[in-house]
């Protein structure tokens, strides 16, 4: 299996749209997938999930989270209520995650104990920005992170970029030439079928149907870079 922690310490950039979308097109590279939902927010599982479902979930707290299948065929399971100690999360993360060949963890919009559990457990580091300046000051404190964990970045990728937003045509040079090692290409642009598939319970994919969306298209594309470079396809 290959471990993918989709992380940013800031919140609202794109990581659980990311992990949920990423999750989706992976699969349909025909790989056996699996999206960990490791935050106390638990917006992963309300993305996917109606409402009193993931509140029947918060009430078994910390019981062992049932794996649940959204209709668009991707496997999700919950660490978000339970409350567990670094090690017995890591534990819990590659206890789940053994049967698949990509897992993506949904972290909490923090370093907290939680997102350096879903690090430590991971193989990789997926990285979600904004094209903006805080996101981009942001982004050095969690790249040293990594790198005193000795953890490999997947990736970093640009979200929600609007071209007609001034300081995102400049912050996508910015972080393309700073992060050239690690950007994944293209830049996912702003969409409203975002929002409006996670209000329905749905993904991007099956809001939009047949109409082609650039937005989706990218991450389509940035899946199949992640295959390509042999980080999404690990052995189960
Ligand atoms: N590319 C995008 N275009 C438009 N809206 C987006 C895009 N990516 C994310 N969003 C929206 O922005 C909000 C924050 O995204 P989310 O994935 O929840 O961020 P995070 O998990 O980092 O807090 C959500 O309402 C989501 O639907
Ligand atoms: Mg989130």
């Amino acid at each position: 299996m290959s471990i993918i922690a989709v992380v940013n310490n800031k919140g609202g950039v794109g990581k659980t749209t990311t992990t949920v979308h990423l999750a989706v097109a992976i699969q349909q590279f025909g790989k056996k997938v699996l999206a960990i939902d490791i935050d106390e927010q638990a917006n992963l599982l309300m993305h996917l999930f109606e409402y009193h479902l993931v509140k029947e979930i918060e009430a078994k707290n910390g019981a062992k989270s049932p794996l649940l299948e959204h209709e668009s065929g991707v496997r999700v399971a919950s660490l978000s209520f339970g409350r567990y100690d670094r090690k017995e999360y890591i534990k819990q993360i590659h206890a789940l995650a053994k049967d698949y060949e990509t897992v993506l963890i949904d972290c909490p919009p923090s370093l907290e104990e939680r997102t350096l559990a879903a690090i430590d457990a991971a193989d990789y580091v997926l990285i979600p920005t904004e094209p903006e300046h805080l996101s981009f000051k942001g982004l050095a404190k969690l790249m040293s992170v990594c790198d005193e964990k000795k953890k490999a970045i997947a990736g970093v990728i640009i979200t929600q970029y609007d071209k007609k937003i001034a300081a995102h045509n400049f912050y996508v040079p910015e972080i393309s030439s700073t992060f050239s090692k690690y950007l994944i290409k293209p830049p996912v642009p702003k969409s409203a079928a975002f929002p409006a598939a996670s209000g329905m319970v749905k993904t991007g994919y099956e809001w939009v149907g047949k109409k082609s969306n650039a937005a989706l298209d990218a991450y389509t594309q940035i899946a199949e870079t992640l295959i390509s470079r042999g980080i999404a396809n690990g052995k189960v």
